[in-house]
Formats: C-alpha cells, sequence, structure tokens
C-alpha cells in the first residue's frame, strides 16, 4: 500500500531559467531574477556568460543580472564549457553567432554527441561560420559576424533551433522568421515579447511561424520563474501508481506547449486537476494536483509529442504499471537527448521485468502488477534516473539506479522531495 501526500514546491523552469540569464546578460539594463532553477545546467549557462563577460551573480533564490546589451560581449580566453546542457550550447551559440569574435563550445561526452548541425545550419544561412567535428556534435567553433535576416523551415520542432535563431537575430539587430512543423516550448517568444518585442505569430498546418522585426535593443525584464512542469510530471506519475492520497505543487508553469505529460496521464486514468490559475512573467501557472486512478495504457503520438518530449521516459515507466499496452511513436528525437532515450528506457524496463520494446520513432510497453527488479543504469542521464526512482518508490519494486546524483543536471532535492511525499 502507497500513500502519497503533501505539498511540494516542485524547482524553476529549467528552459525559463536559462532564458532569464541569456536574455538578462543581453538586455540594457538590470533585470531581477527570482526563483531560478539552481541546477548543475544553469551553472553550466551562468558559466558561459561570466566567461563572455556578463557579471553574472553567485545564483540564488533573488538576484540581480546586469545586461551588457546587444554589443556588450567580450571573447572568452578560454572554452565555454555547457556541461551536459544542451540548452546552453544550442541558445548560446546564437548569441555567439551575431559577435565580432570567436567562441568555442565544449561539454561533458553525452553533450559532445549531441547533434549540432542543426543550430550550425541556419546560424550559417545568416551569415556566421560554424565549425564541427566529424559526427557534428562538440567541439563547435562560432565565429560570428554581421548577420544577415532568414527565413526559415525547421524540418523538427526544436525549441532550441528555434530560439537560437530568434537569439541571434535579436543581437544581431536582423528580423528572422521560424516555421516549425509542430508547435515545440514557446518560452523564448513570450519572453522577448515581455521585453518589448513585437512577436508576431501565425498558425501554420500543425505548427507556427514566428516572426521578429529587428530591434535596437532589448529591455530589461524582471522574471519570477514558475515551477517547472517537467519536474512536477515525476510527482503526478508518482500520484498516478499510488493507492490513495493526493500531491498539490503549487506555482506549476502550465504553458499549452508543457503540459502533455499531465494530459497523458490523466487519459491513462489518474486524477490531474489545475486550481488557483494565475500569470507569472508572462507564462500561465497554477497548483497541480495529483491523485491516484486506475491506470490504462494509451496511445501517444503527432502533435502531442513536442508538448511531453522531456516526460516520455517517465510516461513509460508509469505504462509499466498500468493495464494494456502503451505505445509511443513519433519520437525519434528521444534518440539525440541527454542519451538514447529510447534505448535507455528499454533497456531498463527490460533488466527490472517488464515486457517493452523499442521502435524506431518511439516504444512500446506492456503494463503488469508484478514487482519489477533490478539496476537501472542511467547513462548518467538524469530523466532516466528521475522515471525509474518514481518506479522504485513503489512498494513491492527493488530498483536501484547506478547514478542517483545524475539528478542535480535538473532537479538537485529530487531524492528528498521523493521521500518526503511518500509513505508506506
Ligand atoms: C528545450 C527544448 C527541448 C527539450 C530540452 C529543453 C529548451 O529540446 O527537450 O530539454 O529549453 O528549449 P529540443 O529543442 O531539442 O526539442
Amino acid at each position: 500500500m502507497m500513500t502519497v501526500g503533501g505539498t511540494l514546491r516542485v524547482p524553476g523552469d529549467k528552459s525559463i531559467s536559462h532564458r532569464a540569464l541569456m536574455l538578462g546578460a543581453i538586455a540594457s539594463g538590470d533585470s531581477r531574477v527570482r526563483s531560478i532553477l539552481e541546477s548543475a545546467d544553469i551553472q553550466s549557462t551562468a558559466g558561459v556568460l561570466r566567461a563572455l563577460g556578463v557579471a553574472v551573480p553567485t545564483l540564488s533564490d533573488d538576484f540581480v543580472i546586469r545586461g551588457v546589451g546587444r554589443r556588450g560581449l567580450r571573447p572568452s580566453p578560454t572554452p565555454l564549457d555547457c556541461g551536459n546542457s544542451g540548452t546552453s550550447a544550442r541558445l548560446l551559440a546564437g548569441i555567439a553567432a551575431a559577435q565580432t569574435f570567436t567562441s568555442t563550445f565544449v561539454g561533458d561526452d553525452s553533450l559532445s554527441r549531441r547533434p549540432m548541425r542543426r543550430v550550425a545550419g541556419p546560424l550559417e544561412q545568416m551569415g556566421a561560420r560554424v565549425n564541427l567535428p566529424e559526427h557534428g556534435g562538440l567541439p563547435m567553433t562560432v565565429t560570428g559576424g554581421p548577420l544577415r535576416s532568414i527565413d526559415y523551415h525547421s524540418a523538427t520542432s526544436s525549441a532550441q533551433v528555434k530560439s537560437a535563431i530568434l537569439l541571434a537575430a535579436c543581437v544581431a539587430g536582423v528580423p528572422a522568421s521560424v516555421t516549425e512543423p509542430q508547435h515545440s516550448r514557446d518560452h523564448t517568444e513570450r519572453m522577448l515579447f515581455a521585453r518589448g518585442m513585437h512577436v508576431h505569430l501565425e498558425l501554420v498546418g500543425d505548427g507556427h511561424r514566428i516572426h521578429i522585426p529587428p530591434v535596437d535593443q532589448l529591455h530589461a525584464c524582471d522574471a519570477a520563474i514558475p515551477g517547472d512542469p517537467s519536474s512536477a510530471a515525476f510527482f503526478a506519475g508518482l500520484s498516478a501508481m499510488a493507492d490513495r492520497g493526493q500531491i498539490a505543487m503549487p506555482g506549476v508553469c502550465i504553458n499549452p506547449t508543457r503540459v502533455g505529460a499531465f494530459a497523458v496521464l490523466s487519459r491513462m486514468g489518474a486524477t490531474i486537476e489545475f486550481h488557483d490559475h494565475a500569470e507569472q512573467g508572462g507564462e500561465p501557472v497554477a497548483t497541480v494536483t495529483a491523485a491516484p486512478g486506475r491506470l490504462m495504457g494509451t496511445t501517444v503520438g503527432g502533435t502531442e509529442v513536442p508538448t511531453l518530449i522531456d516526460e516520455l521516459p517517465l510516461i513509460a515507466c508509469v505504462a509499466a504499471r498500468a493495464h494494456g499496452e502503451t505505445v509511443i511513436t513519433g519520437a525519434a528525437e528521444l534518440r539525440v537527448k541527454e542519451s538514447d532515450r529510447i534505448a535507455t528506457v528499454v533497456s531498463n524496463l527490460r533488466a527490472i521485468g517488464v515486457d517493452a520494446e523499442e521502435l524506431p520513432d518511439g516504444l512500446r510497453v506492456v503494463g503488469s502488477d508484478r514487482p519489477l527488479r533490478g539496476r537501472v543504469v542511467t547513462r548518467s542521464d538524469h530523466r532516466i534516473a528521475m522515471a525509474f526512482g518514481v518506479l522504485g518508490a513503489i512498494p513491492g519494486n527493488g530498483i536501484e539506479v547506478d547514478d542517483r546524483d545524475c539528478v542535480a543536471v535538473s532537479y538537485p532535492s529530487f531524492w528528498s522531495h521523493l521521500e518526503s511525499v511518500v509513505s508506506r
């Protein structure tokens, strides 16, 4: 019997935290940042911005970043270390593309293997020079210069690609348009709008086209970072699999481009509700409550995928406890995340006794209520550690996670939060 309960303040949203630092750095004036995520990935962005000459204070719950303006960054004498963070490397490459100097981006083994051509391509079209190793990962050398405008049609729905282009255009003071096949997270657009930019949006099929005009400067803007729905999803998944109780998570970002996991969990039978709706820094927020239900398998695919791309490992783990089969398709992007998340999730589900198989662009999981036991190899992927950590909290399961510390990338207090909401 597992009971969940309590109120959990999940840490600040990772995507918005990165952007708050970057936009604060290139703005004219002071931006106050509250409730930023203090995790390894955000430290990577802060470290790179410091190396580029921005006085980013030690991260804390409330600090001020003094913007250096569009032209104020300085070349770094050392390579820019993005650690494990794809968002740091790709978005900061956009900013670097509009500088008059060369920057070299490096990262850990996982990040060094991840595809960078997707940002190099459009940035080169805009006029930057980008050098990549044969395998297309890091180190990436970006030599900026005067950029031209771009009208880019992105093959994948990647917020990182979209944001790299928008940031490059913004710093260079040129107009840009990006069309994406499906609607990816739109925090950059919302934050640029909040900083005085006229962001124009047009629906195109299942996706949309974003256009920004040239700007002379970006206004400084205070940011209060809402709770991360990707972090909240782990506790929604845990509640879904519990026998009784409810977890309440106040102040979670419920931006429509981010809430797919909550929709899928409720479709599977969990009780997920949004209360106390409010707005914070141009983002909708709410208290998310999650309670158990009789879980059924489901299918996930199509335009839903970008709205829960980071939560799919968790959904696959919840599916292991649902009745029937769950099939996830249209998610080939999972293969190029912090690990190949299709292979990592399936091999680990199998290792603990779940019937699961890889599909080229997704996976299939057959749920059961038998005890799940074994050792999970995270490949240092934070979301794998947390997804299996949630499954391991279910009484009767015995799951050992090989690298518990990798949660520091996005959710350093994950294990203590997990401990605090479960009673057996
Ligand atoms: C992110 C975008 C997504 C997501 C990543 C964060 C962002 O990546 O998976 O964790 O902050 O823009 P893609 O843009 O590659 O889909």
